[in-house]
């Protein structure tokens, strides 16, 4: 078999590289591990930064977003018994962020490909990458029917996370690596109850942060920070309940709450490698950084990597021009390395870390403050949020 650009892993860098390159004649085979099920049913972030949505839009992906996404001009900043409004489209000139659940994003991408006729295998088994320092690197796999197939690229891209098989194929002394651990995990829920907000609120309390988000008018995802080796087992219903109500207490506001039909405990960590290139492998999103999900960044960093990539690959593939592939790792990496620093701050600020003293405890309350008194500090939080650099579109 011969394709153009071998894919592997079909979450949403994958799949919307895939729409992208397509979108310019360049065809391409997406293989994943994972049934389309369990890849459409992950409950996941749920922030689309201004440059995000605009670029799906662009895509021709946009409809059900612009339908059912939420648009949001703000986000609440609460610490100390007040809660304070960051109001972005005054801050950063208009711009705003798009409240629409990766789950869904991909859902659009696996239902444009699968209706355009693109390869799409899932389940496939024993997927390796080879012959990446060559003009044709190979992508095998077994499909789920069992045959082994072997397919001819003129360039593989690795949009198979941080635990995919991509990565760890680069030859050991190539990439440098930079990985942090966070003494705090989160424990999301999906529940059934109308959001007791109109914006998120993003809380700092002596017990721990939490962030209350939204899905629809109908359903809330809400998080707490628990510690990093905490058993969902230990939080039954109304403990969850009860430490959400404690952390985001207000006078005069109440947390509603309902059916809880969805649960999980995220890990927290900083992770990047680099260059996000060896010979002709290409890494994009999780595959290549990881930053801890305060903020959002994940989903939004895994679509810019692919909108330079697929503009990268054009060039290379149909114009003979190397220059932005050549540019490729360096262009993504400036990103990357802003939201990692934008992603520890946001989650140094609002967590309580085992162990803080007085002495720092004042420190974040201080900086808290600061973010929301002065036009300047809120200036760089919004700017940030809302996605920076902003997303080149042509
Ligand atoms: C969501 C997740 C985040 O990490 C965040 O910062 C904001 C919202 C969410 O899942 O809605």
């Amino acid at each position: 078999m011969r394709t153009q650009v071998g894919i592997v892993g079909a979450g949403p860098a994958g799949l919307l590289l895939s729409h992208l390159l397509a979108l310019h004649g360049i065809d391409s085979v997406v293989v994943d591990h994972r049934s389309r099920e369990h890849i459409v049913a992950r409950a996941r972030a749920g922030v689309l930064e201004h440059g995000s949505a605009r670029l799906l839009r662009a895509a021709g992906l946009g409809a059900r977003m612009d339908r059912e996404g939420i648009e949001h001009g703000g986000i609440y900043l609460q610490y100390d018994g007040v809660r304070e409004h960051l109001d972005f489209r005054d801050l950063t000139g208009g711009r705003t962020v798009m409240v629409y659940a990766q789950t869904e994003v991909v859902k659009d991408l696996v239902e444009a490909r699968q209706a355009a006729g693109a390869r799409l295998e899932f389940e496939v088994a024993d997927t390796r990458v080879d012959e990446l320092d060559s003009r044709h690197p190979v992508l095998r796999y077994t499909a789920a029917d069992g045959v082994r197939h072997e397919v001819v690229c003129d360039v593989i891209a690795g949009c198979d996370g941080f635990h995919g098989v991509c990565r760890p194929s680069i030859p050991d002394g190539v990439l440098r690596v930079f990985d942090r651990d966070y003494p705090y995990a989160w424990l999301g829920i999906l529940a059934q109850v109308p959001p007791s907000t109109d914006e998120l609120i993003y809380a700092y309390h002596p017990d721990g942060f939490a962030l209350h988000s939204l899905r629809s008018p109908q359903v809330s995802r809400l998080y707490l920070q628990v510690d990093p080796d905490e058993q969902l087992s230990a939080w039954p219903d109304e403990r969850i309940w009860e430490g959400l109500r404690r952390r985001f207490a207000l006078d005069g506001w109440e947390l509603a709450d309902g059916l809880i039909f969805d649960r999980s405990i995220t890990p927290m960590r900083s992770f990047v490698a680099e260059p996000m290139r060896y010979g002709r492998l290409f890494l994009a999103g999780d595959a290549a950084h990881i930053v801890p999900p305060t903020g959002a960044k994940g989903l939004n960093l895994a679509i810019a990597d692919v909108t330079v990539l697929a503009e990268a690959l054009v060039a290379l593939l149909r114009d003979g021009r190397p220059e932005l592939a050549d540019a490729y790792s360096d262009e993504c990496l400036r990103r990357v390395w802003r939201a990692t620093h934008f992603s520890r701050w946001m989650t140094s600020m609002l967590h309580r870390a085992p162990g803080a003293d007085a002495m720092r405890e004042q420190l974040r309350l201080s900086q808290l403050r600061y973010t929301t008194a002065s036009r300047a500090a809120a200036t760089s939080l919004a700017e940030n949020y809302v996605g920076y650099p902003p997303l080149r579109l042509d």
